[in-house]
């Protein structure tokens, strides 16, 4: 694959082929290739070397505890949206939890008595999570990181032992083998880019 004249490297073919994921198969991701994104996601570049990141894998007896909620928030949505298949409105959001092969929140440190440094931890835990992202894809393994209302409750929080004072979940990330890569439009770089003499 060739970009603008110069051959493109493995590394950049992963970063620019890689797309979310909604579907999943049913194979499970051997661990091996888990233990390397958790790897890649540890070596994230991190301003004052403060690690604001956590990842918590969600098994299956803590996914069964948040099924309550996510029922809740499926049926506040699908009543907003005048659905005619609430029942079917639910499986779903479901079986979005329960069958998804890996599941992680990942959280971020709060720091209300700094918000520069929040700011920059933040960027720090975005980092960690892309490299998670980027490590499963070169391995074949699609992702989807969602910041959906689950992500966002107080009981999420207490289900997984989160303390939320402590400790902002910033999205869950879904992981399996790709049943569909969606395509999608991008801008070229250089309607995002100035360069300035
Ligand atoms: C911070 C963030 C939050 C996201 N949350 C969701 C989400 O809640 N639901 C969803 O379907 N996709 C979510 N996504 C995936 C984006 O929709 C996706 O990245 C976007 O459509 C571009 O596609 P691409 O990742 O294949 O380039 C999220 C992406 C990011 C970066």
């Amino acid at each position: 694959m060739t970009y603008s004249g110069v051959l493109m490297t493995t590394f950049q073919q992963h970063l620019m082929s890689r797309r979310t994921v909604y579907k999943f198969t049913e194979d499970e991701v051997p661990g091996d290739i888990i233990t390397q994104a958790l790897e890649a996601a540890a070596t994230a570049p991190c301003h004052k070397h403060t690690h604001p990141w956590k990842f918590y894998s969600i098994g299956k007896k803590t996914r069964k505890s948040l099924i309550p909620d996510v029922q809740r928030l499926a049926k506040i949505k699908s009543e907003k949206r005048g659905s005619t298949n609430l029942e079917g409105d639910l499986q779903r959001a479901v079986e979005k939890i329960i069958n998804v092969p890996v599941l992680f929140a990942i959280t971020t440190k709060r720091n209300p008595e700094d918000l520069f440094r929040e700011k920059e931890d933040y960027a720090a835990t975005v980092c960690a999570l892309h490299n998670m992202v980027l490590s499963f894809w070169a391995n074949g393994v699609g992702s989807m990181w969602s910041t959906g209302s689950i992500t966002r409750e107080v009981e999420t929080y207490q289900n997984l032992g989160i303390d939320m004072q402590k400790e902002e979940i910033i999205g869950f990330l879904k992981a399996g083998y790709p049943i569909v890569t969606p395509s999608v439009k991008k801008p070229s770089y250089d309607q995002l880019t100035t360069f300035l003499e």
